[in-house]
């Protein structure tokens, strides 16, 4: 087929589609793969003026057509787009930045006056999972602009650090397709992992035969359980997540890798699947929790279906309950969810000499390090990992998921190895988010203040532990809300089943406790005769305040402000609903928690070290403007450095909202050094020197015994305002967080928009379904929110936190998501009167689910 290419005449076969021929043979880098079904938008390009998802197109229909992807746009066009997108902070992950552009593209070269709703039209077929929409929407509008006067867009001069919006260092290139991500590389000789998956969530491996499959031509080695030269078992807390399951033992989800086949090109590995012949029993999956603790369930795991239980009293909450004037009680279910990053897991394995070099798209290189020598047996240095650009993650990129495949590839075959989900298989395999059931008591006295909280919390946490353990404890320890609560019994129980795993997902098992526990808040309000704003205000915790987990709030405690910043908004709409959260900043509860950086000059620039993942937080950015305020050199000559094993200290995962408290502090403390040899000396004095900083957060673990444990560093806390109109839609969303300070308020922005949005989307739709323990979701069927469904969002931030530790700074990531679902449900109560104890809600414009 011959067609016209970003200007020149190309010939491709017939039979295949546009996206294959456009980054498989042209190697374009703009056009993402991010679904392959025509659902999200980030293959977008433009054929004959038109937008079109260049996965579901065939080359055979564009016979003499003009096909136009970002790199056909002309240098000016490029620059305004990008410098626009750039400027609005509209850049997160970037993944789906390109294909959001060429939306926009075919919307103004027909209309350079659009309306609001003209853009969120022509990007509704393109998803985005980090932004919110909001700041890509004000980007199209600014382009709009600058194309109707026929100016340029410039990029603005920084003249401070700390406190100004910056824009991302990575923005421009992520907007123009040129920042790649893992599926973008490609080498010499490259060869594909395909690995077979189980699709039987509970089965007996009886036997497995590769024979035919290993004579496939262009098949280059099969693997399976027997070949692993390290440990088959691998896992972030417990060791329990098999690479793949051997004959003779059982699956635990359908997901389950059985084996591995490397092929010349995917298409032969994925039919050499076929040719692989596995013997099954097959028996009844244990998909119910409740079924799985039962004491004659089979058990999926040696040690039995319990994985953890976590419990903690303060108080006495039996005398209370039986003395609080009133009592309220609810049993609240929440779905298990996927995080629908936009990027499909990807990794690619390749020698340099004799060590074996990984790029990965995840949130903790060190993590990967370690996990990989284990399943290799190889020593730590022997491998080197390498972070490409993530393209979300939200949780979901902390386990291994294809790296360990890609590693056992090119271990076996010398030769470059990549393995790339598909989205299919993304959903079938990564953790989610657990889904629970929460039996919730709370009581008050006759004024509306908090007397006791019991709650009984069951979480699914699918067939491996991942970090089910923390999801859960961090769900109990939170489910008390930013209030005194003198009283308290919180009992949670997190089980196997053979459901998909359930791991770490933005809020970290925060969310499901605060639904429930925020939808009480409501009813108790109404028993004493109180409007739901108040009884919050008269609970909420000050510094000095006990936390119902006995740490003494400080100074920083800033719920009232939060409260007192969307007071006027709740009172002065029909229908209104509220709630508050608080959420930890770092891993804390006695646990290892540690920041580092190292901090080199090189060619009189100051580089910074640290293996902390930017997973679309816009870490980089940050990080180089606490060198800069440190130092008070220009940020022009900061850079940081993408996390490699092999040079950079361990920073711990992005997870927790942590980064910026804890890597911030890290390299405000290397800063600080460098800080004062630049009193005596330049920096071409200091050339190849090294200042290194470290931060260790220092907690107490859960039940420690002390009366007021230091059981996080840091909270941040939020109060959001959800409204309604008459017809019952979700019109605006005012969501005031205390984050500390605001390194830099767009980037806080964004985080709390794409939170909101998010938390949305699981208030209103978001589910994943299971049947049997199979996913019967696909990408299309998750009921991600698109942009013309996006209400206003108002972003208040509250700043108030006298600590030096990295500026001032608060976790954001997290608590952006955490109260939304449970001021929705409070609005609809507002609206109709019917309480909902179910995510997502149900008979809403957004869900006729009864
Ligand atoms: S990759 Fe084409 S629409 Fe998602
Ligand atoms: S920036 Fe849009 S998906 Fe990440």
């Amino acid at each position: 087929m011959n067609f016209r290419l970003n200007g020149r005449t190309v010939s491709s076969q017939s039979g295949t589609t546009l996206i294959k021929y456009l980054r498989e043979v042209e190697k374009l880098t703009s056009v993402k793969n991010g679904c392959s079904e025509g659902v999200c938008g980030s293959c977008t390009v433009l054929v004959e003026g038109k937008a079109v998802r260049s996965c579901t197109m065939k080359v055979d229909k564009l016979q003499d057509k003009e096909v136009l992807t970002l790199e056909g746009l002309s240098e000016l066009e490029k620059e305004i787009y990008s410098n626009a997108f750039a400027e609005a902070g509209a850049v997160q992950c970037g993944f789906c930045t390109p294909g959001m552009i060429m939306s926009a593209k075919a919307l103004l070269d027909e209309n350079l006056n659009p309306t609001e709703e003209d853009i969120k039209k022509a990007i509704k077929n393109n998803i985005c999972r980090c932004t919110g929409y909001v700041k890509i929407i004000a980007a199209i509008m600014t382009v709009a602009k600058a194309l109707r006067e026929s100016k340029n867009i410039n990029l603005n001069e920084y003249k401070s650090n700390i406190g100004q919006s910056w824009r991302r260092v990575d923005a421009i290139e992520k907007a123009l397709g040129e920042a790649t991500y893992c599926d973008d590389v490609f080498m010499e000789g490259m060869l594909y992992v395909s690995v077979l998956r189980a699709m039987r969530p509970r089965a007996k491996i009886l036997a497995i035969d590769t024979g035919k499959a290993k004579l496939l031509e262009g098949i280059e080695v099969v693997l399976t359980a027997v070949d692993v030269p390290g440990e088959n078992y691998q896992g972030y807390i417990f060791k329990d997540w098999p690479t793949f399951v051997p004959v003779g033992e059982m699956t635990r989800c359908a997901g389950d890798a059985i084996a591995a086949v490397v092929g010349k090109t995917k298409e032969i590995a994925d039919e050499a699947l076929r040719l692989i012949e596995v013997e099954y029993e097959e028996l009844e999956p244990i998909i119910d929790p409740k079924k799985a603790l039962e004491e004659d369930a089979p058990k999926i795991h040696e040690k039995g279906n319990l994985l953890s239980r976590t419990y903690v009293k303060r108080g006495d909450p039996e005398k209370a309950l039986v003395q609080s004037k009133y009592i309220v009680k609810n049993t609240y279910k929440t779905p298990p969810l996927d995080h629908a990053f936009l990027e499909p897991e990807s990794a690619v394995a390749f020698y340099v000499e004799e060590v074996l070099t990984l790029y990965v798209a995840t949130q903790s290189i060190t993590h990967d390090h370690h996990e990989i020598c284990r399943v290799l047996g190889l020593p730590h240095d022997k491998v080197r990992i390498l972070l490409k650009n993530v393209g979300g993650g939200f949780g979901g990129k902390e386990d291994l998921s294809v790296q360990h495949y890609a590693a056992l590839g090119t271990f076996f075959t010398k030769k470059p190895c990549k393995y790339t989900f598909s989205r299919e298989e993304s959903l079938l395999c990564h953790p989610k988010r657990h889904g629970m059931e929460l039996e919730i008591t709370t009581g008050c006295d006759e004024h509306g203040m908090l007397t006791v909280m019991a709650a009984k919390i069951i979480a699914d946490t699918g067939a491996y532990a991942s970090l089910g353990t923390a999801v859960l404890e961090r769900a109990c320890t939170h489910a008390c809300g930013p209030y005194s609560i003198p009283n308290v019994e919180l009992d949670g129980y997190c089980v196997y089943t053979n459901n998909p795993p359930a791991g770490a997902f933005r809020g970290f098992g925060v969310p499901q406790s605060n639904f429930g526990a925020e939808r009480n808040m409501d009813q108790l309000a109404k028993l004493v005769g109180l409007d739901k704003w108040e009884i919050r205000y008269r609970n909420a915790v000050e510094p000095e305040m006990i936390l119902a987990n006995g740490q003494i709030c400080g100074d920083d405690a800033a719920i009232k402000e939060t409260l007192l910043a969307v007071k006027d908004e709740y009172y002065n709409n029909k229908y209104a609903g509220i709630a508050c959260a608080f959420k930890n900043t770092g891993i804390g509860v006695g646990l290892q928690d540690v920041g580092r950086c190292r901090i080199r000059i090189k060619d009189s620039k100051v580089i910074i070290y640290s293996a902390a993942s930017c997973i679309g937080q816009g870490l980089a950015t940050v990080m180089i403007q606490i060198v800069s305020e440190t130092t008070g050199i220009d940020g022009a000559h900061i850079i940081f450095s993408q996390p490699d094993s092999s040079i950079c200290p361990d920073s711990g995962a992005t997870t927790a909202s942590r980064q910026t408290l804890f890597t911030g502090e890290a390299c405000r403390q290397a800063a600080l050094k460098l800080k004062s040899c630049l009193e005596t000396k330049t920096l071409q004095d200091l050339e190849n020197q090294e200042f290194e900083g470290e931060f260790n957060g220092v907690t107490d673990p859960i039940n420690s015994g002390k009366e007021n444990p230091i059981s996080h560093v840091a909270y941040s806390y939020a109060t959001h305002v959800a409204i309604l109109n008459e017809d019952g839609k979700v019109i605006k969303i005012i969501a005031a967080h205390d984050i500390g300070k605001a390194i830099n308020p767009l980037n806080i922005e964004g985080q709390v928009e794409g939170g909101v949005l998010m938390g949305l989307g699981s208030a209103l739709r978001e589910k994943l379904i299971l049947e049997k323990g199979l996913v019967k979701s696909k990408f299309g069927t998750l009921g991600l929110l698109r942009a013309t469904e996006i209400p206003e969002i108002d972003v208040k931030i509250i700043e108030k936190n006298p600590s030096e530790l990295a500026y001032g700074a608060k976790g954001i990531g997290e608590i952006s998501l955490i109260p939304v679902a449970a001021a929705v449900a409070s609005a609809y109560e507002s609206f109709d009167g019917i309480e909902r104890f179910e995510l997502p809600l149900k008979s809403t414009p957004y869900n006729k689910e009864k």
